[in-house]
């Protein structure tokens, strides 16, 4: 019977379930290019609207996961295991939770993304250390997580080239914020990995896509039953965004925190950053059967860090990269962004923080644009701590002054203050398996 897109929308308008066979084929028509990114953006906000049941998104996630690759790690022995973030502004956990599963044996193929937005992306930290190569081909990857157990490589064309269209489909129709498109969008990029497990860290809060717990929880238990009907072993964290994460924004200055911490420099910022890479890599470890309970694994996770092994890890995925981490750049410049009254702090618009950082070019604009390596924001005071004014709440950095001003005005701006005590956040809200 020949198929006409048009009558898939119509009927997903009207609130119908589709047919797996519509699915597929207006996915493929699409891929191809038989299919105009008018009818998809139609379909896609037919979906937005109507919403679409559990057998409809594995459909969905299923048809793109296949417009692609799937990675066959079939030669590397045991089980593998990645983690994914739905971003925020300081997330840095996976350059640290990679090295401690990789350090316990547990293989993590990590294709990660770029920062987009106001939140940061794993391969521009990366990129920050000198020589660090991001760009294998998939047999290159396959080869390095066979014999290093860990490797980054960013996403191929081989790899779902439907979510590569969609996506971008999607962020100029007011179509992102649609629960099975975004389980489809993650999913079949994480299961193109090849992977055995996925622990999901969802983020919720002011720096987060999903503002509210409820919408993360609603997110995060599609993602898990999706996983699942996939066979894969899944958990997740709910985790609170409403701050950023850790010491600082900022490529180079990720890394920093990062390295810092595998080296046993404790620093008050950034125990969130450590104490949520550990519970993060915890989980992992459990999926991989490690640790037999999730404080036993934790336990293992913290001794790997502690006894510097994780450390090992990173060096060796650097040296493996081509990254010369000796020569991590530091800003020539930086900047202090003083609080404007007593008080403490309520709260953070965490979001205008991370459009902060894409002023200072530690972020992009636009998938193209570059980023500069040094730049980025440091991070004084959490929230319910106590501050007077003219008191240092944040620190710019960058080798180019032309933006501190106006980064200056937006930080501050991003700050309400209280005169009464507040309670800090609840760094995890709920761990779901
Ligand atoms: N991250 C993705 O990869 N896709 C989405 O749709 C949202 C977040």
């Amino acid at each position: 019977m020949s198929f006409l897109p048009v009558e898939v929308i119509k009927k997903k308008r009207g609130g119908a379930e589709l047919t797996d066979a519509e699915i597929e084929r207006f996915i493929d028509g699409y891929t191809r290019g038989s299919i105009p990114d008018y009818q998809m953006s139609a379909l896609l906000m037919a979906i937005f609207f109507q919403g679409m049941s559990h057998a409809e998104t594995l459909t969905l996630t299923r048809a793109m996961l296949h417009s692609g690759k799937v990675v066959d790690l079939s030669s590397v022995p045991g089980f593998k295991v990645d983690k994914h973030s739905t971003g925020g502004v300081g997330d840095k956990t996976s350059l640290i939770l990679g090295p401690i599963v990789a350090a316990c044996g547990v293989a993590v193929p990590m294709i990660s993304g770029r920062g987009l937005g106001h939140t940061g992306g794993t391969l521009d930290k990366l990129e920050s250390i000198p020589g660090f190569n991001i760009h294998f081909s998939l047999e290159q990857f396959v080869r390095a997580v066979r014999e290093h157990d860990i490797c980054f490589i960013g996403q191929t064309p081989e790899i779902c080239p439907a979510d590569r269209k969609i996506y971008a489909l999607r962020d100029v129709t007011a179509t992102v914020e649609s629960l099975p498109l975004i389980c489809a969008s993650i999913l079949s990029k994480k299961l193109a990995e090849g992977i055995d497990g996925l622990v999901l860290d969802v983020k919720f809060g002011s720096g987060a896509f999903m503002k509210s717990a409820e919408k993360a929880e609603e997110l995060a238990l599609l993602l898990m039953d999706v996983a699942r009907l996939y066979g894969k072993k899944v958990s997740a964290l709910l985790t609170d965004m409403n701050q950023p994460l850790g010491r600082y924004a900022g490529n180079a200055l990720e890394i920093q925190e990062c390295v810092e911490i595998m080296k046993n420099q404790r620093h008050p910022l950034t125990e969130d950053t450590r104490e949520l890479s550990l519970r993060l890599s915890a989980d992992m470890l459990l999926l991989a059967g490690q640790g037999g309970t999730r404080e036993g694994a934790y336990r293992i996770a913290e001794e790997t860090l502690v006894s510097g092994r994780a450390l090992a890890k990173f060096e060796e995925l650097c040296r493996l990269h081509g990254g010369r981490l000796a020569e991590l750049p530091r800003a020539k410049k930086s900047h202090p962004v003083p609080a404007t009254q007593d008080g403490f702090i309520a709260a953070f618009d965490t979001e205008a923080v991370g459009y902060t950082g894409v002023l200072l070019r530690a972020g992009r604009a636009r998938a193209e644009d570059p980023v500069d390596p040094v730049a980025g924001i440091e991070f004084h005071r959490r929230i319910g701590e106590s501050v007077k004014k003219g008191e240092t709440l944040f620190t710019v950095h960058g080798d180019d002054e032309t933006p501190f001003p106006e980064a200056t005005k937006r930080l501050q701006k991003a700050v309400t203050y209280s005169l009464q005590k507040i309670s800090s956040p609840v760094l995890i809200l709920k761990t779901l398996s």
